[in-house]
C-alpha cells in the first residue's frame, strides 16, 4: 500500500563528506510503497512543490498525511548492542573485566531458558523501537535459545536485525562457557536457519579473543571464508587489562587486532566494537580489510575504557559508526550516544604543550557527522548502504516521526535554531525517547 507524508524531511547524501551530508527539505514529500519483492521502500522523496504534480499523477487516490510541525528522519542504526544485557545497564565495577565477572556473565547464564530469553527479547525490541532504532547488530548469549528468541521476536516485528550465537569456550564460567566443536555446529545450523530470512541476518560472534580457543577461532575463520555475506562481530582493544591479557594468550600476534586477522576474521561485514587502543598499523589493517569499528562512547565513558580516536581513524581512512553497547553502554537512546560521542571528540585534547610539543586540540564533531554516524554512515559500516539508514529512493521504509517540541525546553531551543546544524545539535543535546513520536517499520505488503 502506498503512503505519503508531507513534513520536514531529513536525509543524507551518500557521496558527501559526513559533516556536510545532511539535507532537510523544509516542506518535503515522502512516498513509500512496495518494491518488486513486496517490501515497502521509499518511492519518492524531496521538495513537496517539485514533486506534487508527479505524485498526484502517479497516485491520484492517495491522501497525503500533512505533519507541518514534525520532522521525518531515517530510523537509527545501532552497530553494537547486547540484548541480554538490558538488565545490566548501570552496574558499577572497576572496569571491563570485573564488570563481566560480577554482572554480565551471571545475567547471561539465565538465557539458557527459552522463556527467559523470549521475554528479554520482547522488551529489548520494544525498547529499540521506542528509541527510534530500526536496525541493530546485536550480541546474543552463548545459548542457542537466546538466538532463536531474538530472531523470532525481530521477525514478528519486521525488524532488520543481525545477531548470532556468542562463542566462548574458555576463560568464562560454567553456564555461559560453550564447547568448541558443538559451538561451531550450532553456529552453522543457526546461520542456515536465520540468515537472509525476511529482514534477518546472521553474525559469527566470537565474544573476544581471550574467551575463545585457537580451535574455536580457526573454526569460525573457516565458516567466515565459506559464507562471505554473513556478518562477523566481536570486541577489540577496549581496555588496558583486556589487551595485556589477550597478548599473553596469543604471544605470536603483533597486536590484539592481529589475532582476528590471523584467523581470517577481518573482512567486509566484520564489525569490531571499541577499537580504542589501536596503533597506526592496526588502523591500516582495518582499512585494508574493509572492517568497521563500532564506536561505543557511553560504554567507554561508563567503564573508564578510554576514548576512541576520531582523528587517527579519519587519517587512516578506517570505517566506523556509532553504537550503544548496552549494557556497558548506559542508554538505548541514539541521542545520548551522539552526545557522548561529541564529548569523546572534545576530550581528545593532548597535553603535549606541557611536554614541549604541539598541543592537539579536541575535535568538535559536527551535528551532521554525528547523526550520519548513527544512520547512513552506520548502514554503510554494516554493508547496508542504500538499504537502510537513509531516506533515498529504494531504501527500506524505516523512518521516525520526530516532534522537535516534545518538551518545553526542546520547543524553545529548536525554535531558535537558525541552521540545520543548530537544529540537529539542539536535538542531540536535549533529545531522548520523548523526541520519537512514532517509529515506522517497513512492512512486507
Ligand atoms: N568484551 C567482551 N565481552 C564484552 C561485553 O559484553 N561488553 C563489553 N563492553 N566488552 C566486552
Ligand atoms: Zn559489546
Amino acid at each position: 500500500m502506498v503512503k505519503a507524508y508531507r513534513a520536514r524531511i531529513l536525509s543524507f547524501d551518500a557521496q558527501a563528506e559526513p559533516s556536510r551530508s545532511a539535507r532537510l527539505d523544509e516542506d518535503g514529500l515522502l512516498v513509500v510503497g512496495a518494491n518488486a519483492q513486496g517490501r515497502q521502500v521509499v518511492q519518492m522523496v524531496g521538495d513537496y512543490n517539485l514533486l506534487a504534480d508527479e505524485f498526484k499523477a502517479r497516485h491520484p487516490d492517495v491522501t497525503v498525511q500533512h505533519l507541518p510541525d514534525r520532522i521525518i528522519a531515517p530510523g537509527f542504526v545501532d552497530t553494537h548492542v547486547h540484548y541480554p544485557q538490558t538488565d545490566v545497564i548501570g552496574s558499577p565495577a572497576e572496569g571491563l573485566l570485573p564488570w563481566l565477572d560480577s554482572y554480565t556473565f551471571p545475567e547471561e547464564k539465565r538465557f539458557v531458558a527459552g522463556d527467559y530469553a523470549a521475554q528479554a527479547a520482547a522488551f529489548f525490541i520494544a525498547e529499540l523501537l521506542r528509541n527510534g532504532v530500526t536496525t541493530a547488530l546485536t550480541f546474543a548469549t552463548s545459548h542457542v535459545a537466546s538466538v532463536d528468541a531474538l530472531f523470532t521476536e525481530a521477525q514478528k516485528n519486521n525488524l532488520r536485525l543481525i545477531t548470532g550465537k556468542c562463542l566462548q569456550d574458555r576463560n568464562c564460567p560454567d553456564g555461559v562457557r560453550d564447547e568448541t566443536e558443538q559451538s561451531l555446529i550450532d553456529t552453522e545450523l543457526l546461520m542456515h536457519k536465520w540468515h537472509d530470512v525476511d529482514r534477518l541476518g546472521y553474525a559469527f560472534t566470537p565474544r573476544f579473543a581471550p574467551s575463545c580457543s585457537d580451535a574455536q577461532l580457526r573454526g569460525l575463520g573457516d565458516l567466515a571464508a565459506k559464507y562471505p555475506d554473513v556478518w562477523i562481530q566481536s570486541h577489540v582493544a577496549e581496555n588496558v587489562e583486556e589487551i595485556t591479557w589477550a597478548l599473553s594468550l596469543f604471544p605470536q600476534a603483533r597486536s590484539y587486532l592481529q589475532v582476528y586477522d590471523d584467523f581470517g576474521l577481518m573482512r567486509k561485514r566484520s564489525v569490531y566494537a571499541h577499537c580504542i587502543h589501536l596503533d597506526a598499523v592496526d588502523r591500516a589493517l582495518m582499512k585494508a580489510r574493509g572492517a568497521a569499528a563500532a564506536v561505543c562512547p557511553t560504554s567507554n565513558l561508563f567503564l573508564g575504557s578510554g576514548y576512541f580516536d576520531y582523528r587517527a581513524s579519519d587519517e587512516a581512512g578506517m570505517q566506523y559508526a556509532l553504537a550503544s553497547d548496552v549494557g556497558g553502554g548506559t542508554s538505548f537512546s541514539p541521542f545520548h550516544t551522539m552526545l557522548a560521542a561529541y564529548y569523546v571528540g572534545r576530550a581528545t585534547v593532548k597535553t603535549a604543550l606541557f611536554q614541549g610539543g604541539q598541543p592537539k586540540l579536541g575535535m568538535s564533531l559536527s551535528p551532521q557527522n554525528l547523526w550520519w554516524q548513527h544512520t547512513a554512515g552506520a548502514a554503510k559500516a554494516l554493508g547496508l548502504e542504500g538499504v537502510v539508514g537513509n531516506l533515498s529512493v529504494g531504501c527500506e521504509a524505516d523512518f521516525l516521526i520526530l516532534n522537535p517540541a516534545a518538551t518545553p525546553l526542546l520547543a524553545r531551543r529548536t525554535a531558535r535554531a537558525e541552521s540545520l546544524d543548530e537544529l540537529l545539535f539542539a536535538m542531540i543535546v536535549l533529545g531522548d525517547d520523548r523526541l520519537i513520536e512514532k517509529t515506522v517499520i517497513s512492512q512486507a505488503d
